[in-house]
C-alpha cells in the first residue's frame, strides 16, 4: 500500500485522473471499476477535458460501477447509472453498452446479484478500481458488519450512510434503504485499486483503514491484503495518520 498525500481536492483529482488515463493509455482494452460520489466527480470532470482534448480514448474500455440503488433505474436522476451518464460517460466516447452498473430495478436480489458477478466475470475482471470511502470505512456500499461479504449482495443500508446521502436527495426519506453492491471478491480481484479520500470527515476511516485491524467493522480495511493498492487523500483525510506518525513506512509526498 502507498499513499500519496496531496494538499486539496483538485490536487487529489488531477493525480487520480492521471491514474486512470494511464491506465487507458496502457491497456486500451482495460476494465475500469468506477465510483460514485462527490469524491472522484472531480477526477471525472479531469477526465471529460483531456478526452475532449484528445488526449485520453476510452473507444476499447469497459467500465463495471460499484452499487446502486435498489428500486431505482438509470433515469431517476439519484440513481448511480444516471450519476455515470451524466458525469462521465455522456462526455467521452466509451462504448455505452460495455458500461455496467448493477440493474437497481431488478426487484429479485437474488437474480440481480448473481446477474453482476457474471457481468465482472465475463470482462475478465477489473484491471484498476476506483474506490471512495465512507465515514464509516465503508467501501462500495459493504457497509460494517459481522462479516465481508464475497459476491454481489443486496445491502441494508447503515443509518449513517442514509443520513450523509440524504444531501443528494429532496428530503431523507427519498433516500433508498437497500442497494446492490460489489463484494469483497470483486474488490479484491481487481489487478490494481485506486482508494480516494477528502476532508476531515474521512480522517479517522482513512487511519483505521490504513493501519487498523483488518476488520469487517470497518470494510475499508481489507484492502491491507491486496497487494497493490496506491491511496490518494488531501491533508484534511490524512489528518489522522499525522497526529500517530503512524503511515510513515508508506507515504509518499
Ligand atoms: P463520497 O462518498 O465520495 O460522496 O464522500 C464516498 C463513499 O461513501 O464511498
Amino acid at each position: 500500500m502507498v499513499l500519496y498525500e496531496v494538499k486539496n481536492y483538485e490536487e487529489m483529482s488531477r493525480k487520480a485522473a492521471a491514474v486512470i488515463a494511464a491506465q487507458v493509455v496502457l491497456k486500451p482494452d482495460a476494465v475500469l471499476g468506477l465510483a460514485t460520489g462527490s469524491t472522484p466527480l472531480g477526477a471525472y470532470e479531469q477526465l471529460v477535458k483531456w478526452h475532449q482534448k484528445k488526449e485520453v480514448d476510452f473507444s476499447g474500455i469497459s467500465s463495471v460501477n460499484l452499487d446502486e440503488y435498489k428500486g431505482l433505474g438509470g433515469d431517476n436522476r439519484q440513481s448511480y447509472r444516471y450519476f455515470m451518464d451524466t458525469n462521465l460517460f455522456q462526455h467521452i466516447n466509451i462504448e455505452k453498452s460495455r458500461t455496467f452498473v448493477p440493474d437497481g430495478l431488478e426487484p429479485d436480489s437474488v437474480k440481480a446479484c448473481r446477474a453482476y458477478d457474471e457481468v465482472i466475470e465475463k470482462l475478465g475482471g477489473i484491471d484498476l478500481q476506483i474506490l471512495g470511502i465512507g465515514a464509516n470505512g465503508h467501501i462500495g456500499f459493504n457497509e460494517p458488519g459481522e462479516s465481508f461479504e464475497k459476491g454481489t449482495h443486496c445491502v441494508d443500508l447503515a443509518e449513517s450512510t442514509i443520513q450523509a446521502n440524504a444531501r443528494f436527495f429532496q428530503s431523507l426519506d427519498e433516500v433508498p434503504r437497500q442497494a446492490y453492491t460489489m463484494g469483497m471478491k470483486g474488490i479484491l480481484s481487481a489487478r490494481k485499486i485506486l482508494l480516494l479520500a477528502a476532508g476531515e470527515p474521512k480522517a479517522d476511516a482513512l487511519y483505521q483503514a490504513l493501519c487498523g485491524p483488518v476488520t469487517p467493522q470497518l470494510p475499508a480495511s481489507i484492502l491491507q491484503l491486496h497487494r497493490d493498492v496506491a491511496v490518494i487523500a488531501d491533508q484534511g483525510a490524512c489528518a489522522r495518520l499525522h497526529g500517530q506518525g503512524a503511515a510513515s513506512y508508506f507515504l509518499r509526498r
